[in-house]
């Protein structure tokens, strides 16, 4: 008896220590940077499958973030709809744990920075990233 007890306990130890291992925390950025005139706010829509964000609003020069862990199978996938001055345009702001996106050739990371100006959206690793540091994957 004693023995399949301490054969459980490793066992589910091991596959805590294997999960925790392979979880990773991402964070990802939204940061606007949209002219200041017309100053028209940035308005988004963030969700993955099992979560919703909720609706959030950015002035220029205003940013907002969120973070997760990705899951055991790395299928994790959020995607954001954007709305500023009459314009729209929906994409997946994650679903590649190595790059953000399946697109975007990196190393691995676990910041996603998204700038949005007016000529379309933005990808960098690190945060406040200087300009040779961004990449642009969408237009408006
Ligand atoms: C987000 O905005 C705050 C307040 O303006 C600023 O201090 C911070 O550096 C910004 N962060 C990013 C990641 O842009």
């Amino acid at each position: 008896m004693k023995k399949i007890f301490l054969f459980v306990f490793l066992f589910l130890f091991t596959l805590h220590k294997v999960t925790s291992f392979s979880q990773r925390t991402y964070h990802v950025y939204i940061a606007s940077a949209l002219p200041e005139n017309p100053s028209v706010k940035l308005n988004f829509h963030c969700q993955s499958k099992d979560d919703d964000l909720g609706n959030h609003e950015l002035l220029p020069g205003q940013n907002w973030s969120f973070k997760f862990h990705e899951n055991f199978i790395r299928s994790t996938l959020f995607y954001c709809d954007f709305e500023w001055d009459g314009k729209q345009k929906t994409f997946n702001v994650f679903d590649d744990s190595i790059a953000c996106i399946k697109q975007a050739k990196g190393d691995q990371t676990d910041t996603c920075y998204w700038l949005v100006k007016s000529d379309g959206f933005y990808l960098a690793y690190k945060v406040n990233p200087p300009s040779w540091a961004l990449t642009k994957y969408y237009d408006w």
